[in-house]
């Protein structure tokens, strides 16, 4: 890949050319929005509301559905490989059943790989929370997908969410059962209230919190997940600058995912962010990533 920064799933990813905005800029990958068995509406608004530095989101994953999505994905692929950039599609279902025919489908556009997003505060499951909640759910669903995706050659990464009491054991649990890579993090649940109005202020009241406040938090989820797993880690949570990245890295991080940092700085981002993360290397010379990845870990620091 010509950069290790991700765009990453549900923000400018709706779109072919808002994806390829983010190609352009400079992203190595382009994640697209999540997408579902069926069109979404998704959550009423108001559904992103900043706050010190971040954004509290419900929208609830507004999707086409994934007949409609393969067009955008053929597109988009088309699109950000003009870039040399990569694209990932994102898939997400409210049973473990579905969640693999969903990543069938999305496989017809090809993409380069399919994230599985197991971890949206905003929208229920089967099990009422999250599957990414419970080693087993988390497991169950990855199971499906990769028996869905046999012989298609797409590789997949499981998105996890910090709000599990430990990730260690979930990180597992999607390797054993198959998974390639992981991302990590989903946004953090949170909220905001309205101390006027005496009420929440999202519509759907409770919310994901994003941004370089959640870095800290994200910063532990991939340094653990890192000790656990030998799979890549797509690190995602509060990157808004080079430094940000070369701390994921060296917390074993293999790629980088920018969010909220797109809100932010706009696509234009990617660019700066590669400089910025090259400034560092020269700095401390560093000829690769790979000379400095895991560096941080316990036993590779002292
Ligand atoms: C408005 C918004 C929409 C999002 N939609 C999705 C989505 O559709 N699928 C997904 O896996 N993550 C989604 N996310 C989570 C981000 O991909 C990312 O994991 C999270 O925001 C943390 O990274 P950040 O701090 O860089 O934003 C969304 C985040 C935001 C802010």
């Amino acid at each position: 890949m010509k950069s290790p920064f991700v765009l990453a799933s549900g923000v400018l990813g709706t779109s072919a050319s808002l994806l390829e905005r983010s190609a352009r800029a400079g992203a190595g990958a382009v994640t697209a929005k999540s997408c579902g068995p069926e069109a979404r509406a998704g959550h009423a608004n108001p559904i992103t509301i900043p706050w010190k530095d971040g954004f509290v989101n419900a929208v609830g994953l507004t999707n086409p559905g994934v007949l409609e999505e393969i067009g955008v994905l053929r597109e988009a692929r088309e699109r950000v490989g003009k870039h040399d950039c990569l694209l990932f599609a994102s898939v997400f279902a409210p049973t473990a059943r579905q969640f693999g025919e969903v990543a069938r489908k999305v496989a017809e556009a090809e993409p380069d790989l399919i994230e599985v997003n197991i971890s949206c505060p905003n929208v229920g499951s089967e099990y009422g929370t999250p599957f990414s909640g419970f080693p087993a759910t988390a497991a169950e669903v990855v199971r499906y997908v990769r028996q869905a995706l046999e012989g298609t050659g797409v590789p997949i990464s499981v998105k996890l969410s910090p709000n599990v009491a430990e990730i260690r054991s979930i990180a597992k649990a999607v390797v054993e059962a198959g998974a390639d890579a992981i991302t990590a993090i989903n946004t953090v649940p949170g909220m905001l209230i309205d101390a006027y109005a005496g009420k929440p202020i999202l519509k759907n009241k409770t919310g994901g919190y994003s941004g370089p406040p959640i870095k800290p938090i994200a910063l532990r989820c991939v340094y653990e997940i890192a000790q656990t797993v030998s799979v890549p880690i797509i690190a995602t949570g509060g990157v808004a600058s080079g430094l940000d990245a070369a701390e994921f890295i060296l917390a074993g991080a293999t790629l980088v995912g920018v969010g909220a940092g797109v809100y932010l700085g706009g696509a234009e981002i990617f660019g700066r962010l590669n400089q910025e993360l090259l400034a560092y290397m020269a700095e401390m010379n560093y000829g690769s990533l790979g000379a400095f990845r895991g560096k941080a870990l316990p036993g590779r620091s002292d």
